[in-house]
């Protein structure tokens, strides 16, 4: 079975999913990462090629990682805004939602370049996705973890105890 991370930029996935694989004795893949290996850089790809194709490859990512087992999946804050790519991921896994308050994601993400969606201002970015984002983010999820003022392992331990009492 595989553990499916979703929520906005700074709502924790990448940290989370590597402690969920220590715990867990999991694969974490990132679907960022993965996307990054193989086409570079994403603000590149953003830049060369826009945001419509960026979406495409992460439905290409979620084909591919619909084969595999036993991973801890960390994806990017739009990936499961279509539902194909949650169609795709749910088949082995299941998806939770790390929810995170405005002020939380904004202290996550202060200072960090990467991410195109925020550039020309991080507040403005955030507030105006949030709660655009939150229902999506909430009908994705088999399972929603609040996650503010919490520590990464202990976020990644309650995961496993609910994935537990899925089954
Ligand atoms: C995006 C989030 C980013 C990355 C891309 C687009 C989004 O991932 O996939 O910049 O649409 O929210 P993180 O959530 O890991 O920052």
């Amino acid at each position: 079975m595989n553990i499916v991370l979703c929520g906005m930029m700074g709502a924790g996935k990448t940290s989370v999913a590597q402690s969920l694989a220590r715990l867990s004795g999991r694969r974490a893949v990132d679907t960022d990462a993965l996307i990054e290996e193989k086409y570079g850089k994403i603000t590149d790809i953003f830049a060369a090629h826009g945001e419509a194709y960026f979406r495409d490859l992460e439905t290409e990512t979620a084909r591919a990682l619909s084969a595999w087992d036993d991973l801890v999946i960390a994806t990017g804050g739009g990936f499961v805004l279509r539902q194909e790519n949650c169609d795709l991921l749910k088949k082995k896994g299941k998806i939770f939602f790390l929810r995170a308050r405005l002020e939380t994601l904004l202290a996550r993400v202060a200072g960090d370049a990467s991410r195109p969606l925020l550039a020309g201002g991080a507040e403005k970015k955030l507030r105006e996705l949030l709660p655009v984002r939150t229902p999506v983010y909430e009908r994705a999820a088999d399972c929603i973890v609040d996650t503010d003022g919490r520590t990464v392992d202990d976020i990644a331990r309650e995961i496993l105890s609910r994935l537990s009492g899925i089954f």
